[in-house]
């Protein structure tokens, strides 16, 4: 049963309709979260929160989960240096519906600083914009940013680097540090041995270790249908050209809590010139 199982889904990802497939199962399962949450900030639909998580698009989780991802980055970048009540400007990368951004948006932008999220994903951008403070816009799958090097003292991403080809996360990697200023910071989340040993899909599991990128369903790059997995090691390897890792935090078997890389930029992206 398995096996017709992997056969169809490759044929609908070798004939390109695993796009309406994947969407229409998401749509199916975000009628089943039933319960309202008012936490005083915009809610989206539940048919978005379903896009950024596969929870039904359940809003007590998108709101619970959305505060606590908020408050431990604010903690790891007051740790490293990056006060969040002062001036600061930050990029949410792959804000998707903005989870995090509804918490952190306004209290940033209360103190002074700057908020953007980007995202591939136009309908979710569409929300953020039209619901939450800050400034959003849409980026291609691949580099670069609209953005002026040197710009930003934090880049942060949840749970986008477990949805890309390993060219593309180090693409990223490279972008991601060219926008950063010297004294900036960035932290990302992924699929370290830990959190796969507890979280992968069943055939992924065994091989995490021996392979140091795994790609489960190798299409729909960017989306939840793809996933990565890879280990805290291989990560901080793909960032070490650019980058020094300030903390590592390892993921969770036992809680689906992703790993975080908090990484200062090296290069600091500026001819002899420029200043
Ligand atoms: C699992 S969702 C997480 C969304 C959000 N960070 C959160 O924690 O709720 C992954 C998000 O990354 C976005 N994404 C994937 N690849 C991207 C890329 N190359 N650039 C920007 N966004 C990307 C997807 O569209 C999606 O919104």
């Amino acid at each position: 049963m398995q096996q017709v199982r992997r056969l169809v889904r490759r044929g609908l990802e070798l004939t390109g309709l695993i796009g309406p497939y994947f969407r229409w199962i998401e749509r199916r399962q975000a009628g089943r979260a039933s319960v309202s949450v008012d936490d005083g900030r915009p809610m989206p639909p539940r048919e978005l929160i379903m896009v950024v998580g596969a929870a039904g698009g359940d809003e007590g989780w998108f709101s619970k989960e959305g505060l606590a991802d908020a408050e431990q980055f604010r903690a790891l970048a007051l740790a490293h240096g990056v006060d969040l009540a002062e001036p600061q400007d930050v990029l949410d990368l792959g804000c998707g519906v903005g989870r995090i951004a509804r918490w952190l948006a306004p209290e940033l932008m209360a103190a002074g600083g700057g908020f953007q999220g980007c995202d591939v994903n136009q309908r979710l951008l569409d929300w953020c914009a039209a619901n939450l403070q800050g400034r959003y816009f849409v980026n291609a799958l691949q580099p670069p940013l609209p953005l002026p090097e040197a710009s930003l003292d934090l880049v942060y991403a949840k749970s986008v680097f477990t949805h890309l080809r390993e060219d593309t996360a180090r693409a990223w990697l490279a972008e991601i540090a060219r926008v950063l200023r010297p004294t900036g910071l960035a932290i990302l989340t992924f699929a370290d041995e830990d959190f796969t040993l507890g979280w992968a899909p069943k055939p992924v599991r065994p091989k995490v270790g021996r392979q140091r990128y795994i790609i489960w369903n190798d299409a729909l790059e960017g989306s939840n249908y793809m996933s990565a997995w890879t280990t805290r090691e291989h990560f901080a390897a793909l960032a070490a050209p650019i980058f020094d890792v300030a903390e590592m935090v390892p993921g969770r078997r036992d809680w689906p809590a992703q790993a975080i890389a908090v990484l200062r930029p090296r290069w600091h992206g500026r001819g002899a010139d420029s200043g």
